[in-house]
């Protein structure tokens, strides 16, 4: 009897273990990303395993070169790679909208890693310590995007004793933004264009919209006067932006060029 109780009790110790620990993947939003639990370095802190992590975007079966820029529908390979000097590297990562949500969708990991649901979120984490630290998935943008992208990365390269003690976590973004020339995006029953373009004074919107917003292709905002249909860009370094704009409901994408 008294064995029994031992035997059952031990088990559920061990079960609450496992539910805890994160070395098969944190079940909860560690991204970093604004509104989730904050990153892995809460917990996994004290050690120095020069621990850095970084992002490279592909598009599936298109140039190995790096993209900065997404098309609506497209499907892109998202790899991730922490590095520093460990044995058990760990990431959780994922692909939220400007407004912080879940967008597009997220599949096809490759194999130590999982695709979980937490926090309203598509989350792709390690399923157990990664010696290499490396590993991919794809995200597919949706068909009536709204704008840009931000890949949220946490990373931990622990040092293997089976604690957080030791180990150093660092995150990291990446930014895609909408490549505009697909078309104008949302459902939109209203078809901008913006001329001349290129332009090096003042833009001139085929039709009024409420609201503009001027990014480079950095992600960056750059404030700009405007006027309903008129954008004075005159302040703006020569290179690639994006306009976006609403109206009412109808929301799109521009790009131009500034010379
Ligand atoms: C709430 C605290 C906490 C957070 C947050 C946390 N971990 Fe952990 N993690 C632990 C603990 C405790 C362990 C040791 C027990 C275990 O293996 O689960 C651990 C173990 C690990 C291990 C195995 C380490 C080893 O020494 O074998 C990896 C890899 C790992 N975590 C990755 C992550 C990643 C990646 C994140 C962020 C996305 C993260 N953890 C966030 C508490 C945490």
């Amino acid at each position: 009897m008294r064995k029994n109780y031992f035997i059952v009790s031990a088990m559920s110790i061990a079960g609450a273990l496992i539910m805890m620990s994160s070395s098969s993947g944190r079940p909860d939003d560690r991204t970093g990303a604004p509104s989730s639990n904050g990153n892995c370095s809460i917990c996994h802190s004290g050690g120095a395993q020069g621990t850095n992590v970084n992002i490279g975007v592909t598009e599936k079966g298109g140039a190995i070169t790096p993209v900065t820029s997404y098309k609506p529908g497209k499907t892109y390979t998202i790899a991730i790679a922490v590095l520093g000097t460990s044995t058990a590297k760990g990431f959780q990562s994922t692909v939220l909208d400007a407004t912080n949500k879940k967008t597009g969708t997220t599949a096809n990991p490759t194999s130590g890693a999982k695709v979980i649901s937490a926090n309203g979120r598509d989350i792709v984490v390690q399923s157990s310590p990664s010696l290499t630290g490396i590993w991919s998935y794809e995200w597919t943008a949706p068909a009536n995007p709204t704008g840009d992208v931000t890949v949220y990365t946490a990373g931990v390269a622990a040092n293997g004793n089976g604690s957080d003690n030791g180990d150093q976590g660092a995150v990291k973004t990446s930014v895609l933004t909408l490549d505009a020339s697909s078309g104008t995006t949302g459902s939109s029953i209203v078809t901008l264009s913006a001329f001349p373009n290129p332009c090096n004074d003042v833009l001139q919107l085929s039709k009024a919209v409420d609201q503009i917003n001027i990014t480079g292709i950095n992600g960056a905002t750059y404030p700009v006067e405007f006027s309903g249909m008129k954008i004075n860009i005159r302040g703006l370094a020569q290179g690639f932006y994006y306009i976006k704009w609403s109206k009412g409901s109808e929301t799109g994408t521009i790009k131009f060029q500034k010379i």
